[in-house]
């Protein structure tokens, strides 16, 4: 139970801003990226690195999966000025939905424009191959839960016209972003599926049955992930992209068995093209900010 003297959410989240603003010093970055599992290493291609490990950062969840090392990096890729999140925490490590979408509401707090989600899943598409990564067009939440259910916070819609009780998901991972995505992947010789997201519990991987069901809800994908981060960098009214790397193929479509060693070693392999294509996209991405700031401003 909290006590009556706790900080609430909303002052916690403020608290753990306020705490990396100070860290940040004159870096002030208007895009995030989250690393999912095994991906880590994209971190690694920051310039002139800030690091923050999360055990220091007030009210801030611990990861307790390994491959999540759980640790902000801030710095420059591709000349962009970027914040990093080197792991995330899980509903199924026991976290509340809150506590899993707390590091998405502080990056919310410290204004940033653009959030990149990052994670590894298991292909049910039958067009989809280990190791490619996919571009999210949309998702299924089979979470069981939505990290927006109780007391609306009107304050986390930055005092624009989001953060509201009700809002459109329609667009939950931005067309104009993809379509960066597309650009810089193209530049680099590849060309990214785009795919449907759904988000289970987990920790447990899927049964054949389960996934043939997904198939049937329109699932490409399968993973136990950033659907809550979208759901709460929306209410916050930041721009969303999603990439999943396809570490294995979903449950019952080979004959091979599913691990989280498999997840963890195809991330390993594909984290390069991961990086190069971060090192085209972002430049991008930060002209399309510059110039909406302009016109608003
Ligand atoms: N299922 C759920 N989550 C995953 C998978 C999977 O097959 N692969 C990586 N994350």
């Amino acid at each position: 139970m909290t006590s009556p003297h706790a900080p609430s959410y909303f002052d916690q989240v403020n608290e753990a801003a306020e705490f990396l603003r100070g860290k940040l010093g004159a870096l002030a970055p208007r895009i995030g990226i989250v690393l999912g599992s095994g991906l880590g290493a994209v971190a690694e291609a920051v310039i002139d690195p800030v690091v923050v490990p999360y055990a220091e950062i007030p009210h801030f969840p611990q990861s307790t999966v390994e491959g999540h090392s759980g640790r902000i990096i801030a710095g420059l890729l591709g000349g962009t000025t970027v914040i990093v999140m080197q792991g995330r925490v899980h509903f199924y490590e026991g976290y509340t939905p809150q506590q899993v979408t707390f590091p998405m509401r502080v990056l919310g707090r410290l204004g940033l424009e653009t959030v990149i989600l990052t994670n590894a899943s298991g292909g049910i598409n039958a067009n989809y191959q280990v190791g490619q990564l996919v571009l999210i067009s949309d998702h299924v939440n089979s979470l069981g839960f939505n990290p927006l259910v109780g007391a609306n916070e009107a304050r986390f819609g930055n005092g624009s016209s989001t953060g509201l009780r009700f809002f459109d998901m329609t667009e939950a991972y931005s067309i104009d972003l993809r379509t960066l995505a597309q650009n810089a992947a193209r530049a680099e010789g590849s060309v990214l599926h785009e795919g449907i997201y759904l988000a289970t519990s987990g920790p447990s991987f899927e049964t054949p049955a389960e996934i043939r069901a997904f198939r049937t809800l329109g699932a490409d994908l399968v993973g136990m992930s950033t659907v809550p981060e979208t759901i709460v960098a929306r209410h916050m009214g930041m721009r969303v992209l999603g990439i999943s790397c396809v570490t294995n193929l979903a449950a019952g479509i080979s004959a091979t068995h599913l691990s989280h060693e498999e997840v963890f070693e195809t991330g390993n392999r594909v984290q390069h093209e991961l990086t190069a294509l971060f090192k085209r996209l972002l430049p991008t991405i930060a002209t399309t900010i510059a110039s909406t700031s302009e016109r608003q401003g």
